[in-house]
């Protein structure tokens, strides 16, 4: 029997409509989903916690609480970047094992941690953590493919996350590349070379994933991440229905109540119908795309790419760009790309090919990133292009993490005429400027007025 994480109300609309749900909408949506037979529900962290506070005026912590009482049967799921959180930096090592306890006090049972580099230093304190506070801690391996991302590579790096504690493995295929026949192999090798269970995460982005899903589920897979129809395909999941109908009555039946499910999904069209009506749903997001398999660019990069590109007046250079995002990757040690590495390599193949000149200029991510900030990639970067960029500086080897000063009393003093919680200033932690002007919202420290129209940006 295989299992299934329902993911429509984190990734699901994180992929397909900007992270718009409401806090009101997702706890509809998760009292049905109780008594549907899931393993878990994804419904935390990810965007979600940025887009709450900054589109919706809404605390993340109070989705979290709302949810959990609807909740009873079902585990509810969360995801996080290590030790980057849910931010684009790195954290101090209490501000991390704080947002541990508070997101496992606040009802999260599954804490998934990933890191873009797939350097598990970055996810030590958040296992240690989530453990120390009861939760279970699921370790995700950022897939991607290049010259030095092997089998060899995987199967070393999945032993060395079942060494550092985790519960459970994921294969986290954030621009759904992972093909059937690598997904045999992959699952098939990890199975008999680890022993916590395996979890497979893709996106139907390029059409693939279903096929890839049964590859996966017949080589072995524990457990795989689907979305409700109304928010699936696309650069969502697969859908959750389509999948439980395709594996009825076989062995790896996940038994799932189709009646409740036929109960969610009219509930859940409701709500998508909306977004479609109000322009957050764009149909071309719902479209089978090959051509990622060939530009390995996750659907959120492509957007934020092109938005650069018309800003600057330069969609002719479209073209140029995208062949040069291999590249940029392969200067900087084949990334993998997902938040925050994705940015960073899109970004940079733009500056690259409008400037006229490669690295002429870069960001400071960029420049961090060369300076060791964020920790060690699978392949040594390009020297000549380091040398460019931060001459002979030194480059840090350590654990970044291990430079950092302890962050959460500072902020807790800083803030104290808005912080009065602990998760408050966890939200401060992570988006200082955004969860500021929330919070003197919230607190009625401010008395100028929500701009509304902020949250259809
Ligand atoms: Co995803």
């Amino acid at each position: 029997m295989v299992r299934i994480v329902e993911t429509s109300v984190r990734d699901g609309h994180q992929s397909l409509l900007a992270t718009r749900m409401t806090t009101e909408e997702v706890v509809r949506l998760c009292s049905i989903f109780d008594d549907v037979g899931y393993h878990a529900i994804e419904m935390w962290g990810g965007a979600t916690f940025d887009a709450a506070m900054r589109f919706l005026n809404e605390d993340p912590w109070d989705r979290l609480r709302e949810v959990k009482k609807v909740c009873r049967k079902t585990k509810l799921q969360m995801l996080f970047r290590g030790q980057n959180i849910l931010g684009y930096r790195h954290y101090s090592d209490d501000v991390v094992d704080m947002f541990c306890k508070k997101s496992i006090e606040n009802g999260i049972d599954i804490i998934r941690v990933f890191d873009a580099l797939n350097d598990i230093r970055n996810l030590k304190q958040a296992v240690e953590s989530t453990k120390k506070y009861g939760g279970e801690c699921q370790i995700a391996l950022s897939y991607t493919t290049s010259p030095v991302h092997t089998i060899e590579y995987f199967v070393n790096l999945a032993k060395d996350i079942e060494k550092l504690g985790a519960d459970s493995l994921c294969i986290k295929d954030m621009a759904g590349i992972l093909l059937p026949e690598d997904a045999t192999e992959l699952v098939s090798v990890l199975k008999r070379e680890i022993s916590i269970p395996l979890e497979l995460h893709s996106h139907a982005t390029a059409g693939v994933s279903e096929m890839t899903y049964l590859a996966a589920i017949r080589a072995g897979v524990d457990i795989v991440d689907t979305s409700l129809s109304p928010l699936s395909g696309g650069t969502a999941q697969p859908s959750t229905q389509a999948l439980a109908a395709g594996l009825k009555g076989t062995k790896y039946d996940p038994k799932l109540d189709f009646d409740v499910l036929h109960e969610a999904e009219p509930e859940m069209t409701k709500i998508v119908d909306k977004y479609i009506r109000n322009g957050l749903l764009i149909p071309k997001s719902m479209e089978v795309n090959p051509n990622i398999l060939t530009y390995q660019v996750p659907g959120g990069m492509l957007s934020n790419m092109i938005r650069q590109l018309s800003d600057q007046g330069a969609m002719d250079r479209y073209d140029e760009v995208l062949n040069e995002i291999p590249r940029v990757r392969k200067d900087l040690g084949y990334p993998p790309l997902v938040t925050p590495m994705s940015q960073m390599v899109g970004t940079q193949a733009v500056l690259n090919v409008l400037n006229g000149e490669r690295y002429k200029m870069c960001t400071r991510e960029v420049r961090d990133y060369l300076h060791g900030k964020y920790g060690k990639p699978a392949a040594p970067v390009n020297k000549v292009v380091r040398k460019k960029i931060i001459g002979f500086d030194d480059v840090i080897t350590c654990r970044p993490a291990d430079l950092l000063e302890p962050e959460f009393e500072k902020l807790k003093k800083r803030y104290a005429d808005i912080a009065k919680s602990d998760e408050d200033v966890l939200s401060l932690a992570l988006f200082e400027n955004v969860a500021s002007d929330f919070l003197k919202r919230k607190y009625g420290k401010q008395d100028n007025e929500y701009d509304e129209f902020e949250m259809y940006i």
